[in-house]
């Protein structure tokens, strides 16, 4: 099998497309959520010096990246966690670009067996690195046939009735999570570096909007871009999507520069508020405030109430709402703050029933 370095474009693939060998990345856009993610793929950076923002992480990555080259070995695992859009398969690719490596990416659930997993690790060569995404959706035969692999760059199958030990070259293993809590400890305690990404200030992500906007052709203002930061939830992926929607709009309107009394005007008309809360984020505050009055409730009870599912409300939406301080996690479940009361227009009556 032909195989190409990670620089040539062609040894990355795609996140949440399930297994990828190299040659997996080039496939043909089939739909239009898969140009949009083809589209979210070209704005990814490629190099620390593209990657913007996640100063601390990207400080300390660059040390161990400079000393493992400076050593000639293969960088230690590394386990990148936090919501969802923050930029961990970014991450992911521009450490193997900066290793001068090969990447291989693979999905986790896809993994559904140890001969998947088995597959995956005889196509890697010596410094190779290999992306598992939504590592935490690992089956758990699969997790135990990956310690040894980790550990000892050894891979253990079985022939027949006889158990084998094949030696595998020293890898690097990237993983990502949003979920970190949902690891075991033995697999967690296998990465030399773990790294968990926050979300962006609004400069960052004005800056993230710079570079996408010229890369796409977008003519966008400094104010512009800044307006757009400060309300896109703190996430590189939501900054990129309303820069894209917000120039569908432009077009139609046959507006030429995109300055901050349009971004405003536009994010607006795409339901956006002047905090960045959608639609989505509203109706959890409002279930919150007026379903049960102000009361704690449990996450899946709000999830409910509003027809999303648990696990989305949690990583996709409440890590904001946390950070802005319109929710708060108590013994008893999430409440609605004061703050949130404010941003919805509802009088504020203290807080209730917290204990
Ligand atoms: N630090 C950054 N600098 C510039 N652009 C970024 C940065 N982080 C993310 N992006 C942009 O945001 C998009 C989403 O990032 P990415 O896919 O890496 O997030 P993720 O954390 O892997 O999300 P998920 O958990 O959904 O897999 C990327 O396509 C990239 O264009
Ligand atoms: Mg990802």
């Amino acid at each position: 099998m032909a195989r190409k370095k990670h620089k040539d474009g062609g040894a990355s693939g795609a996140d949440g497309e399930g297994l990828l060998a190299p040659e997996g990345a080039l496939m043909a856009a089939a739909s239009a959520g898969q140009a949009e993610r083809d589209v979210d793929r070209s704005l990814r950076p490629q190099s620390f010096g593209d990657y913007i923002g996640q100063r601390k992480v990207l400080d300390t990555v660059c040390v161990y990246v400079k000393a493992a080259k400076l050593r000639g070995q293969a960088l230690d695992h590394v386990l990148l966690g936090g919501p969802p859009g923050l930029g961990k398969t970014s991450l992911a690719h521009v450490i193997a670009h900066e290793l001068g490596a090969r990447l291989f990416v693979a999905h986790g659930p896809a993994v559904e067996h140890r001969g998947v997993l088995a597959s995956l690790l005889i196509q890697l060569g010596e410094g190779d690195v290999l992306f598992v995404d939504e590592i935490h959706r690992l089956p758990a035969a699969v997790e135990e046939c990956l310690y040894p692999a980790m550990e000892d760059f050894r891979l253990e199958v079985a022939v027949g009735d006889v158990a084998q030990s094949i030696r595998l070259p020293r890898f690097t293993l990237i993983a990502a999570t949003t979920r970190t809590g949902m690891l075991s400890a033995p697999l967690r305690d296998r990465f030399g570096i773990h790294e968990r990404l926050d979300l962006y200030a609004a400069e960052d992500l004005a800056a993230i909007a710079r570079r996408s906007a010229r890369l796409l052709g977008i003519a966008l203002s400094d104010e512009g871009a800044l307006e757009l930061g400060a309300r896109a939830r703190g996430t590189p992926r939501i900054v990129n999507r309303l820069l894209r929607r917000v120039r569908d709009l432009a077009a139609v309107e046959a507006v030429t520069q995109v300055d901050r009394a349009f971004a405003d005007q536009a994010l607006k008309w795409l339901g956006v508020d002047a905090r960045g809360l959608d639609e989505m984020c509203r109706r959890i505050l409002r279930t919150m405030i007026e379903t049960y009055d102000g009361r704690p409730v449990g996450l899946e009870t709000v999830a409910a109430t509003i027809g999303e599912d648990a696990g989305t409300v949690e990583d996709v939406y409440e890590p904001y709402l946390v950070q802005q301080g319109l929710i708060g996690r108590t013994p008893r479940g999430r409440i609605a703050l004061r703050l949130a009361y404010e941003h919805m227009g509802t009088p504020w009556r203290g807080q209730r029933d917290l204990f």
